[in-house]
């Protein structure tokens, strides 16, 4: 049994879309959210300053007795995960391989496409585990398909509009082959999956819930879930402008926010 909370961090409001499944399967752990506001958009940067980012992020959670980590970031599970997991001894789980596997259930037609960030798309982060998963299985078809602004629309408050109706819609239109499953594979975009329903058909993964399952299988299998009986609660830590990053939780998930704090990593970052 062990009582402390969940770290979950994020470049901003996309980790909501994974507090949300970690807090429906795991109602009665305590989480300490980090929202990296300041160092956003992940998907623009190179996986060495991902790593760094990561780092010191990692240890801020840590100063804050976290018992286990989840990146509800694909970009930043691709380009730290492993790089983390080596360096540090608590439980590290990523949106990635759940995402992964859980398409991989879902499709008839073995074909696949990922909507994520450009840096998800380009280093062929669910491509690679889907490969590893399936054991190769060459009938697997995989297409990634990166957006460079949606991410960081959503982050800034995204508007129910004609512009953004258009951006969602041509993002699923670039998959000319008939995938029948398509993975959420950017964590803010299942803030908006309605507009992603709207235009695509087949079967909708969004990883945080399969990465809410694995976690508590692993705290539970490591005997480190909580024996609290009272409901969840949630500490945030944002490194730029809490006044938005309240507005859009607000506007998007419906959550009031109000045990937060504006932190730094920046002294860390430069050392
Ligand atoms: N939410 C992050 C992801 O899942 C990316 C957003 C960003 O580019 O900062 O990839």
């Amino acid at each position: 049994m062990d009582n402390r909370p969940i770290g979950i961090f994020d470049s901003g409001v996309g980790a909501f879309s994974v507090l949300n499944k970690l807090v429906e399967v795991m109602p009665n752990e305590n989480y300490i959210y980090f929202g990296d506001s300041g160092h956003n958009p992940y998907g623009q940067k190179t996986a060495e300053e991902l790593q760094k980012i990561c780092s010191c992020i990692v240890d801020f959670l840590t100063r804050k007795e976290v018992k286990a980590i989840v990146i509800a970031c694909n970009t930043a599970t691709v380009a730290a995960l492993d790089y983390l997991q080596e360096r540090y001894y608590l439980p590290i789980i990523g949106v990635i391989n759940p995402g992964a596997k859980e398409a991989l259930r879902l499709t008839k037609n073995n074909k696949i496409g990922v909507c994520s960030t450009v840096f998800t798309a380009k280093t062929h982060g669910y491509l690679n585990d889907i490969n590893k998963v399936s054991n190769n299985d060459k009938s697997i078809k995989v297409y990634e398909e990166g957006s460079v602004n949606l991410a960081n629309i959503i982050e800034n408050g995204f508007e129910y509009n004609d512009e953004n109706d258009a951006i969602i819609k041509e993002l699923v239109g670039r998959f000319t082959d008939d995938i029948d499953t398509l993975i959420l594979g950017c964590t803010h975009y299942p803030l908006v999956e309605d507009l992603f329903a709207k235009y695509f058909k087949g079967n909708i993964v969004d990883p945080g819930m399969q990465t809410a399952i694995e976690t508590r299988e692993l705290l539970k299998a490591k005997n480190m879930l909580s024996d609290r009986t009272d409901n969840y609660k949630v500490q945030y830590y944002v490194t730029k402008d809490i006044q938005n990053f309240k507005n859009v939780a607000k506007n998007l998930t419906k959550i009031d926010i109000d045990d937060i704090y504006e932190v730094s990593i920046e002294a860390e970052l430069n050392n």
